[in-house]
């Protein structure tokens, strides 16, 4: 799990240096050698992280787990000497988003989202801190509060946040949206964003002991998220139909330059609505929640918004990193496998949920109706032939992730890579901005 999210992390953080270049028109000075600095340090947090916490979990490190061992929190296992290792190379991050989009400032028309933009980076580094307010003897009501500041912060809040704007940017960039109507929408999406997901951070409360005001006031706010989700997809839709349509001009189709881009992003538009939407909203109520907690409808909810939204963002950011800084011709045979990639994974995704978490979190639901949430999580019920047999169904589709999803989307990575001096080293059909036409 905590590897999946590293991965995720790494292309968000990747394809955002990437774009905060193209927003600020240039690459400044020893940023490649700054950006090879913060993936090595990278790979120390999650070599040494996951280390710390295989030999923390094997008792190798009595007095030393809390520092480099498995504190134990889920999606915060890392020890607490890697989470300040991760937060400097986050801020690293920042400061090296700054400089490339330092130039954007000079310009009137890019100085606002310029500004959001940063905004927007700077609130991930800043809401990872909440992270070391705790320590090994601290209360389990008060770790939990504060570690939901950051994972639901982050993923319905900041995270989605970021999205929104780095969507606007790449569309403002493409000249498929005006500065004001991307400043607009991200604008919006903060107010809905923020109105919701703050206070919802409760619905992650409402059994570590909190009052039952908060269990009224956050379920009303988390159910209000609903709004900012389905004007995502509404948006996503509208994509869909302007890509599909046919140019004023000539008649002909419209050529869309990062297809493969764009459909990463309709896809993060679609799971945004079924995975976080429609699936996180199921579970949200206070009366569904206390029956259904910690059963396969919770990983079901999570599998789909968390790898359909963060993670085909993710590798929607990569393709369009490596679709400007490859050649046409290396990229006419690496497009096959983006193709297959694309579809290998959000197939597979699908088939996860459809055939093996969804069905089993609903049975797994009705058994604690039937018999007790103390049945559905014991033994008797987990090892049933029932519940084993959906388990089962988890394979084909991970096997489609894989086979068909993760492996041809690394062929083009590590092809890309190796091969990126290939052919006419042609950046590809970026719009040039307003100052250079
Ligand atoms: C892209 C956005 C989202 C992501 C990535 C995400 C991810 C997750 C993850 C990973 C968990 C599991 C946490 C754990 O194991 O304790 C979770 C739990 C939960 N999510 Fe989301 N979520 C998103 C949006 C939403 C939305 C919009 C809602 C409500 C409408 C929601 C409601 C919930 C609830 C109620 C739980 C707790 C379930 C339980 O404790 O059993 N989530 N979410
Ligand atoms: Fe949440």
């Amino acid at each position: 799990m905590q590897l999946a999210i590293f991965w995720i992390a790494t292309a968000y953080v990747a394809g955002a240096l990437f774009l905060a270049s193209a927003l600020g028109g240039t690459e400044p000075k020893g940023q490649a050698k700054a950006i090879h600095a913060l993936f090595w340090t990278l790979i120390v947090v999650v070599v040494g992280s996951l280390l710390g916490e295989w030999a923390g979990i094997r008792q190798l490190l009595p007095s030393l787990w809390f520092w480099f061992g498995d504190q134990g929190w889920e999606y915060l296992e890392l020890g607490r000497a890697w989470q300040i290792l991760l937060a400097g190379a986050l801020l690293f991050w920042f400061g090296l988003l700054v400089r490339a989009v330092a130039p954007a400032f000079r310009d009137p028309e890019r100085r606002e989202i310029a500004g959001l933009f940063l905004f927007a980076a700077i609130a991930i580094p800043l809401f990872y801190l909440p992270a070391m307010f705790f320590d090994g003897a601290t209360h389990y009501s008060v770790v939990d509060a504060w570690r939901f500041w950051i994972i639901h912060l982050w993923v319905e809040g900041f995270f989605e946040f970021f999205v929104t704007v780095m969507v606007a940017i790449i569309f403002f960039q493409f000249g498929f949206v005006t500065r004001i109507n991307a400043t607009r929408i991200i604008y919006l999406d903060a107010i809905l964003y923020f109105a919701g997901g703050f206070i919802g951070t409760g619905h992650h409360w409402y059994w570590t002991g909190q009052t039952s005001f908060n269990m009224a006031l956050s379920a009303l706010f988390s159910a209000l998220e609903v709004a900012p989700l389905t004007l995502i997809t509404l948006d996503a839709w509208d994509f869909v139909r302007l890509t599909r349509s046919r140019s004023d001009l000539g008649g002909g189709k419209i050529e869309v330059p990062h297809k493969w881009t764009f459909y990463f992003l309709m896809a993060v538009g679609v799971w945004n609505f079924v995975g976080a939407g429609i699936f996180g909203f199921l579970i949200n109520l206070p009366i569904v929640s206390y029956f259904e907690t910690g059963t396969l409808l919770t990983i079901n909810h999570a599998h789909a918004s968390m790898m359909g939204v963060f993670g085909m963002l993710g590798i929607g950011l990569v393709v369009f990193a490596i679709r400007e800084t490859v050649s046409d011709t290396l990229w006419n045979t690496l497009e096959k496998y983006v193709r297959v990639g694309f579809w290998g994974l959000n197939g597979g995704l699908l088939m996860m949920v459809v055939m093996s978490l969804f069905p089993a979190g609903v049975l797994q639901l009705i058994d604690v109706l039937e018999n007790g949430y103390w049945h559905a999580r014991s033994l008797a019920y987990t090892g049933s032939d029932q519940a084993r047999l959906f388990e089962r169904l988890r394979m084909p589709g991970d096997v489609v992730f894989i086979l068909f999803g993760a492996v041809p989307i690394a062929i083009v990575a590590v092809r890309a890579y190796l091969e990126r001096g290939y052919g006419q080293p042609v950046p590809a059909a970026r719009i040039p901005m307003e100052d250079e036409k």
